[in-house]
């Protein structure tokens, strides 16, 4: 059985649907958890309320379970992981779900909706996580989800300002999963489909019978546990469905002509580049880099030594 004994967990937007799912799944477990939601409404406006946090940790201590309610906003994501360290003294994992929907066709939508959603999302888990960090560097120890969406993997109509601000958290989730590596921090993100408020008024009621939250908190608490190496990855999960995603390209055409290049020769390439007969993958930054280089060069685009080289360059 995977226990999370004597870990902390922080997770944000915890008073309802998918967060108080994985909330109460950590504490069945043995982690101390810090319960954050400020209570709002669903897209941020309205007032605030400590009542779903409260009715959270309620249900932790009824079973037995140790939890701290929170009601700070993920923007002041300080404040949060502050809160662990004054009731438990550390912080091991951290569940960034917290979220708010502001759902406008692309024209339609203001300043305020791309910021609130970006505030939200994308800076307040980078808030959290920035705050959380140190604490894990120094432990040598850390565990990250990040929340994205598939309206981010693949676009979705009227969520241009949600798209961007949850595959941007992919990107976040990447590059700490590189920068963590030495201390022990895996980030993983997830996109999740699930009942909850959120889609309630948008899925008919037997598809939302199937998509219980309690079918995504399994894999949230696997890829937090401390023996799970996975880190730097996508998942899409619901209705008791995992998947790893990856971005894969078509192996691609040389398409300039000794040192001339024009978009009559992208033109005349077009079924090779878009052809995903032979795909590649790449996981580096280094090696899809490289493969560009080596290709264009005439090199063989899979030397691991070259990759190697050039990885080092991406390094600091
Ligand atoms: P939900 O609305 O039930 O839960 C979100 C919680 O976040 C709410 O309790 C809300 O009060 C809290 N919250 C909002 N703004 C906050 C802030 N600034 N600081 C602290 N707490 C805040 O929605 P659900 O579906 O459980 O969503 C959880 C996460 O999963 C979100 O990031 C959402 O975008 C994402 N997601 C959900 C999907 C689904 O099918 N339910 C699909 C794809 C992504």
């Amino acid at each position: 059985m995977l226990k999370f004994n004597d870990k902390v967990v922080i997770v944000t937007g915890a008073g309802g649907g998918l967060g108080k799912a994985y909330a109460l799944a950590f504490a069945e477990r043995g982690a101390k958890v810090v319960v954050n939601d400020l209570g709002g409404g669903m897209t941020s406006e309205g007032g605030k309320s400590s009542r779903a946090a409260d009715l959270v940790v309620e249900e932790i201590r009824a079973k037995n379970g140790i939890a701290v309610a929170n009601y700070d906003s993920v923007e002041e994501g300080e404040k949060i992981v502050q809160t662990a360290l004054d009731n438990f003294g550390r912080i091991d994992i951290l569940i960034n779900n917290a979220g708010i929907l502001r759902d406008k066709s692309f024209t339609r939508t203001s300043d305020i909706d791309w910021d609130l959603i970006h505030r939200v999302h994308l800076r307040g888990s980078f808030l959290i996580t920035r705050a959380a960090w140190p604490h894990m560097q120094k432990n040598k120890f850390g565990r990250i989800i990040m929340t994205s969406s598939g309206a981010g993997i693949y676009g979705n109509f009227g969520q241009a300002n949600y798209s961007a601000a949850k595959l941007g958290l992919v990107g976040l989730s990447n590059t700490l999963a590189i920068e963590g590596k030495k201390y022990n921090i895996k980030c993983n993100s997830i996109a999740p489909v699930a009942r909850s408020r959120l889609t309630q008024t948008v899925m008919p009621e037997d598809i939302l019978d199937v998509l219980k939250p309690e079918y995504v908190s399994p894999l949230v608490l696997y890829l937090c546990h401390e023996d799970t190496e996975e880190t730097g990855s996508l998942f899409e999960v619901g209705g008791g469905w995992v998947g790893k995603v990856r971005w894969q390209k078509s192996s691609g055409a040389i398409v300039k002509k000794g040192d001339s290049m024009t978009p009559e020769d992208v033109k005349s390439k077009w079924t090779e580049i878009t052809s995903f007969t032979n795909p590649i993958y790449h996981a580096s930054i280094g090696e899809a880099t490289n493969h560009c280089i080596s290709s264009s060069s005439g090199d063989s685009p899979s030397s691991s030594d070259s990759s190697d080289s050039l990885e080092s360059k991406f390094k600091y």
